[in-house]
C-alpha cells in the first residue's frame, strides 16, 4: 500500500506545528512575490489550510484523494474554505494563473523520471503570470543516507496516537541507475499482533542537475537556497530550494 493512502500515519509523522520555520519561509515569499497561490502535491492541507486561514488566496491540489480528503476534514475543522483540486501535477488546467506556485516538502522527489519534471515544469510555466515565481523544495542528496544496507531496518520514529504508541521502522534500497530511494515503513501499534507496511519513493535530484532541468524547460533560478533561513546553498546544505522564473 502506498503511504498516501493512509493520509492519518502521514500526518502522524509529518504534521507541522503552525509556526514552523517552514510555514514563516513560504509566508514571506508569498508577501514577497504576491498571490493567488497554488501549492502542488498538497497533501493533507498543512500548508493550504493554515495559509488560507491566514486569508491567503490559496489553492491546492494533490493526486490521492484520501490525502485531499483529510485536508477538506482539516478546512472544515479551522471552519476556512480551501480550494482543493483533484489533480496530476504532471498534467493539469486549472484555467487561471498565479503568481506563486510552490512544491513543498520534498513532494518533487515523487516525479520519478525526467519526462515527469518535464511535463510538470510545462503545466506549471500555462500557470504562471509573467512575473510570477516557482518554488521547489527537495532534499540535498546525502550519499551517507543513500548507501544504507536495504536488509537492515532503520528507527524512523514513535508516535503518540489515541490508541497508545507506534513505532516505525524504514528499509530503503537506492536503485543508482534511476536515482530512486525505495522506501518501506512496518509501522505496528503496541498491542497489536500484525505488522503493515506502506511504501514510498523518493528520487534524488543532484545540485547539477536540478539546476540543468529548470534551465533547460524554460525557467530561470534567482534564487538557491540551501534552508528555509534563505541562506546561499552549499554541499553542507540540508535541502535544495530553487525559486524559479520566466527568463
Ligand atoms: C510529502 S506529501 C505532501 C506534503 C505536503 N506539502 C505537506 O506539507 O503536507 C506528498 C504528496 O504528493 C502527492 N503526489 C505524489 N505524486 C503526485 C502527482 N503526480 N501529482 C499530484 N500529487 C502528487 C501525494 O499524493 C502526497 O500527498
Amino acid at each position: 500500500m502506498s503511504l498516501y493512502e493512509n493520509d492519518w500515519l502521514y500526518d502522524l509523522v509529518h504534521e507541522k506545528p503552525a509556526d514552523g520555520e517552514d510555514l514563516a519561509f513560504y509566508e514571506r515569499m508569498i508577501e514577497r512575490y504576491g498571490q493567488p497561490v497554488l501549492e502542488l502535491a498538497c497533501g493533507t492541507g498543512n500548508y493550504v489550510v493554515t495559509l488560507a486561514a491566514k486569508k491567503v488566496d490559496m489553492a491546492g491540489l494533490d493526486n490521492s484523494s484520501q490525502m485531499l480528503g483529510a485536508a477538506e476534514r482539516k478546512s472544515c475543522e479551522a471552519r476556512v474554505e480551501s480550494n482543493l483540486i483533484h489533480a496530476d501535477m504532471r498534467d493539469f488546467d486549472l484555467g487561471q494563473t498565479f503568481k506563486l506556485i510552490f512544491v513543498a516538502g520534498n513532494s518533487f522527489q515523487h516525479l520519478n523520471d525526467v519526462n515527469d519534471v518535464r511535463a510538470t515544469l510545462r503545466s506549471v510555466r500555462r500557470h504562471m503570470d509573467a512575473d510570477a515565481r516557482f518554488i521547489v523544495e527537495v532534499f540535498n542528496p546525502s550519499l551517507e543516507l543513500l548507501v544504507r544496507d536495504p536488509r537492515e531496518r532503520y528507527f524512523v520514529g514513535e508516535y503518540r496516537t489515541d490508541d497508545g504508541w507506534i513505532v516505525i521502522n524504514e528499509n530503503v534500497f537506492y536503485d543508482a541507475a534511476t536515482q530512486i530511494n525505495h522506501v518501506k515503513w512496518h509501522y505496528r501499534n503496541q498491542y497489536a499482533k500484525e505488522e503493515s507496511t506502506v511504501e514510498f519513493t523518493m528520487r534524488q535530484y543532484f545540485p547539477q542537475e536540478l539546476d540543468y532541468l529548470f534551465a533547460s524547460n524554460g525557467f530561470r533560478i534567482e534564487e538557491k537556497y540551501g534552508d528555509f533561513d534563505e541562506q546561499e546553498f552549499t554541499s553542507k546544505s540540508p535541502r535544495q530550494i530553487v525559486v524559479a522564473g520566466k527568463p
